[in-house]
């Protein structure tokens, strides 16, 4: 297949596109630089410059492939409502190009973006994503069910903390706070769960989700279902060799800042449907074993 690839030079993206070429896809990487698109260049895929929120350019893109997945996003948090809502308004001209065809249109989401049922222990694929009023990035998912009503095969993936020795996403912050304040901290018992997936099993979901996917299909990208926040704050400390210790849900705030309302979340997920429907077995290290192998020493 012939797959626009959005992201192409982020952190999943830039493990997507070898593993897209070596299932022999041809891959057009966009990227909103001349830098970007000359690194894509160097990988074998072909280029594509724009900015995603240039509509009419990225429909012009998407009108060259025979598949677009879709992992560009802003993650500036500071502006989160405005980037979920550009994010809405490409996901449906996305949808637009691709037309009521068969073209797959796969489109990165969260598994912290889904509603737990009540008395559940996980969130699985069937649960819906929360409101816009809780989570704001809740417009990807939207604009997704909506090129899905009109026609389109669209599919979503759900990711957990993707993450290798390098990347830990949100547990970076972690890192950075226990090293401005001296000391690592989890709140309660620290038995509220992180799920997880190493890139390298996340972006073969993505592989066989555009090969594969039905039209209204949502996968969970989920390795590990969930990983204490406690164990996590162990490795962090004795990375830094800093003490570790519980504090009350009423000091999270002057601890972790921004962080403190996503700090107590407890947010195991399941595969078990998406382990069943793909074929797909992770088997990357596990998050705690990436975290060992941080560099602490480079700061
Ligand atoms: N990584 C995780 O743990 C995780 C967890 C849950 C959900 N997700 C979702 O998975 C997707 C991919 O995540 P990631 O970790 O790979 O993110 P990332 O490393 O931040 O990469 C984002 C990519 O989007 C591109 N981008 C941003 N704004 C753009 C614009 N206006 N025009 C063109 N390109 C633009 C960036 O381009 P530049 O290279 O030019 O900056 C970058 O290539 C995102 O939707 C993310 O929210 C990720």
């Amino acid at each position: 297949m012939r797959i626009l690839l959005t992201g192409a030079t982020g952190f999943i993206g830039s493990h997507l596109v070898p593993d897209l070429l070596a299932a022999g896809h041809e891959v057009i990487g966009l990227s909103r630089s001349t830098d970007g698109a000359e690194r894509l260049a160097r990988t074998g895929a072909q280029s594509f410059v724009a900015d995603v929120n240039d509509l009419d350019r990225l429909r012009a893109g998407a009108a060259m492939a025979d598949a677009v997945v879709h992992t560009a996003f802003n993650h500036d948090f500071a502006q989160v409502k405005r980037h979920s809502e550009e994010d809405r308004a490409v996901i449906e001209a996305l949808g637009q190009a691709l037309g009521g065809s068969d073209r797959p249109l796969v489109v990165a989401s969260g598994t912290g973006l889904v509603e737990r049922r009540a008395g559940a222990d996980v969130v699985t694929e069937a649960d819906p994503h929360a409101g816009l009023d809780i989570a704001p990035r809740a417009a990807t998912e939207e604009a997704a069910e909506a090129v899905l009503a009109r026609g389109g095969r669209v599919i979503v993936v759900r990711l957990p903390q993707v993450h290798d020795a390098r990347h830990q996403g949100r547990i970076a912050h972690h890192i950075r706070l226990a090293r401005e304040k001296g000391r690592v901290a989890y709140i309660g018992d620290g038995a509220n769960r992180l799920p997880a997936v190493h890139v390298s099993d996340a972006v073969r979901l993505f592989r066989l989700a555009v090969e594969n996917g039905p039209a209204g299909a949502r996968y969970h990208a989920v390795a590990e279902q969930g990983v204490a926040m406690r164990d996590i704050a162990a490795v962090i400390g004795a990375g830094l060799n800093l003490p570790v210790a519980s504090i009350p849900p009423e000091a999270a705030a002057d601890y972790f800042g921004v962080l403190a309302r996503l700090a107590p979340l407890d947010l195991a997920a399941s595969s078990a449907q998406t382990r069943r429907d793909l074929d797909w077995t992770p088997k990357g290290p596990d998050l705690l074993a990436d975290l060992q192998r941080i560099d602490w020493a480079a700061g």
